[in-house]
Parts: structure tokens; C-alpha cells; sequence
């Protein structure tokens, strides 16, 4: 029986479980009570489960009918998002301020579906390594499970990480060799200037106009000193400052991101950041402060790896319904410390056209969960072949 109709017998049980993980969503390192569903319910596969790694993460091991040492990875994310959801689900979230706005109830589900079906078949010849980690959205949930030893306590030979896509066609899977998503710097940039009475600027420095000039002096570090064949993003995303109509106020905070794919002309960019601040201060005779923090790697697909998922995706689904020329994005995943650490790919999975990622009308598409499922299980029976 394939793989997708063997699961398919149980998707009512895994859309409940992904409903209810919706229900409840649970930002980056507070993901308490999703781990615990998720390790009880490994557990009660008969998978032996190891908890708390890196904060709230979940591991774990499966072995074959037989072992040939071959370790397969396979990677979800569990946490969800600081937005307040605008739907009308019945099993919309009951948090105030928290949604599943990005899928990741939905990943979760996806492999906690493809766990049931390896330990019920358990057709491979090694260990599936389930992996169910806290904290994506740019809390370094990724870098907290390595740091606590993830691949030296339970070592993958690769891994492979599957997210979704709410753009269709439905249940298409699509992805490609070689850098797939941005590397991600945020910053944050402090103005201290010289609060006065709106009436006097010529007394006082107003850390307004310092703000905005700087902000269109950064747009130049993409228009001006990057190479024009590389990609880069410089995103401006907070302005904050003043609190009356009739105050120059005394300081402005910006902060935002930088993308690329490249690390000489990410290095770049931190310099010229800097560099730009520097003049401006000199140049206002305001103090400002640049503070940048790298949270995100380049995902990198792995040749042998992404071959092996476009196959395995090609078996399941047939050849029009895979795309192995996926266009990279400009959007981050730390997923990509995992697949520093050993050799990985990550895919994208189509659920039918809605809102998108992060938007506070998005819901994950539960009809892709077997298919999902199936993908990752059958990474496992083919790249440990029994
Ligand atoms: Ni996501």
C-alpha cells in the first residue's frame, strides 16, 4: 500500500491533533504543552522519546526491522507567532496575541504522522531521528538544540525539513540544490539626540529627522555598494520615537533586517550600516548606536540530498507534481544550522491558495497532511533501505 493511502486511513486523527495544536499555539521556548502532546504520542508509538532538548525540543529514535547504521533526520518546527488571529475557525486560537500563523501545528502534525506510519511499517534498515524543535521564528530554536548537542547525542548521516506553502497547486512539492534561503541579520539602531519644545528646533537635535534621513541613506547600501548580480534585502521595519505633538523627543529607535546569500556582501552591509551611522552622528551632532545580530544561516540544499527528496517526491506524487527549479527565497529558516551540521534538504509543500505566512487570515491546509507525512516517511525507508 503507498505510503500516502495508509496514512490517509488515519488523516482525521492527525487533522484533530493539528486542530487542536492550533487552538493552542505556544510562541518560541514556550512550546510546553505542544512538546508534551507530541512526546506522549511518540511515546505511545513505542518510539523511545528524549525531552527538553534546547529548552522545549522533542527527539525521537526509531529503529528498523534491521540496522544498518544509516541515521535519517527529519526535522519540524512547533512554535507559532505573536499575532492576534483574524478567523472564524471553530478551532481558531483561544491564546489572545498568539496564532499558528505560519504552519507549524501543521509540520509538526506532518511528522508526527510520518513517526506513526515507520513505527507501524517500520520498513528501513537503521534510525529515524524525529526531530521536533522549539522556537523558528527567529529565537534560534534550531541553534539551541545544536548548542545542547542534537547531532552528538543523536547523530543523523542528514535531515531533511519540509515546510509549507499556502500558494498551490495543491499538494505540490518543490525545491532545488544549492542556497534555497536568505541568511538574516537584524538590527537595531539607538539616536540620541537633544529633546527641545517643537517651537525651538534650533536649540535642541531632533533625533527625527536623524531617523528618517539615515533611513533613506541605507536604501543606498543596496542601490550603491552592492553588487547588482547579488541579491540583498534591507528592510527599515520599526521606527520608534516621541510621545507629544509639541516635543522633540530626546531619542529614536529603528530597527529592521538584512538578507542576502552571500557573506562577503553580508559583511558588507554590517559595515556600511555602521559607517553610514557614523557619518550621520558627525553630521547631526547626534550619538547613534548600531547594534546587528546574526539569527539566521544560508540554507543550503545538499546535492545528494535534494536528489534524493525530488525522487522520493517524484515516486510518491509523480513527476508534475514536483518542482525541482523551486525559486530561492529571500526569507530566512534555521533550519539551516541543521543542515550546516550535516548534509540536508529542506522542500516546500503547496496546500490550496490563502492567505499567506505570517497573515493573521492564514490557516494551514490539513488535506496536504498525509501527503506530507508520506514524503518524509518514505525519505526514511529509501535513504535506509531495508
Ligand atoms: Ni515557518
Amino acid at each position: 500500500m503507498s505510503p500516502i493511502d495508509r496514512i490517509s486511513a488515519y488523516a482525521d486523527e492527525l487533522t484533530a491533533l493539528r486542530r487542536d495544536l492550533h487552538a493552542h499555539p505556544e510562541i518560541g521556548f514556550e512550546e510546553v504543552r505542544t512538546a508534551g502532546i507530541v512526546a506522549d504520542l511518540l511515546e505511545g508509538f513505542g518510539i523511545e522519546v528524549h525531552r527538553g532538548i534546547g529548552g522545549t525540543g522533542v527527539v525521537g529514535l526509531l529503529k528498523g526491522r534491521t540496522d544498518s547504521g544509516r541515521r535519517i533526520g527529519l526535522r519540524a518546527d512547533m512554535d507559532a507567532l505573536p499575532i492576534e488571529e483574524e478567523t472564524n475557525l471553530p478551532y481558531r486560537s483561544t491564546v489572545p496575541g498568539k496564532m499558528h500563523a505560519c504552519g507549524h501545528d501543521g509540520h509538526t502534525t506532518m511528522l508526527v504522522g510520518a513517526a506513526r506510519y515507520l513505527a507501524e511499517t517500520r520498513d528501513f534498515d537503521g534510525t529515524a531521528v524525529f526531530v521536533f524543535q522549539p522556537a523558528e521564528e527567529g529565537l534560534g530554536g534550531a541553534r539551541a538544540m545544536l548548542a545542547d548537542g542534537l547531532f552528538e547525542r543523536f547523530p543523523c548521516d542528514e535531515i531533511y525539513g519540509l515546510h509549507n506553502q499556502p500558494n498551490g497547486p495543491h499538494g505540490m512539492i518543490k525545491l532545488r540544490a544549492g542556497p534555497v534561503m536568505a541568511a538574516a541579520d537584524f538590527f537595531d539602531i539607538r539616536i540620541k539626540g537633544r529633546g527641545i519644545h517643537a517651537a525651538q528646533p534650533h536649540r535642541g537635535i531632533d533625533p527625527i529627522v536623524v531617523a528618517t534621513a539615515l533611513a533613506q541613506g541605507l536604501q543606498s547600501i543596496v542601490s550603491r555598494n552592492a553588487d547588482p548580480l547579488k541579491s540583498i534585502v534591507l528592510s527599515i521595519t520599526q521606527i520608534h520615537a516621541g510621545a507629544a505633538y509639541n516635543v522633540i523627543p530626546d531619542t529614536a529607535h529603528m530597527a529592521g533586517t538584512i538578507r542576502t546569500f552571500d557573506r562577503d556582501l553580508r559583511d558588507l552591509a554590517g559595515a556600511r550600516i555602521r559607517e553610514l551611522a557614523k557619518g550621520f552622528a558627525a553630521a547631526y551632532g547626534a550619538e547613534i548606536e548600531v547594534d546587528i545580530q546574526d539569527r539566521f544561516s544560508v540554507l543550503e540544499n545538499a546535492p545528494e540530498q535534494t536528489a534524493a527528496a525530488i525522487a522520493t517526491a517524484t515516486e510518491l506524487l509523480g513527476s508534475d507534481n514536483v518542482d525541482p527549479n523551486a525559486s530561492p527565497k529571500m526569507g530566512s529558516e534555521d533550519f539551516a544550522d541543521m543542515a550546516m551540521a550535516v548534509p540536508g534538504a529542506y522542500a516546500w509543500i503547496a496546500g490550496s491558495p490563502g492567505a499567506g505566512l505570517h497573515n493573521p487570515g492564514y490557516d494551514f491546509d490539513d488535506t496536504i497532511i498525509p501527503i506530507g507525512s508520506a514524503f518524509l516517511a518514505r525519505l526514511v525507508e529509501r535513504r535506509a533501505a531495508a
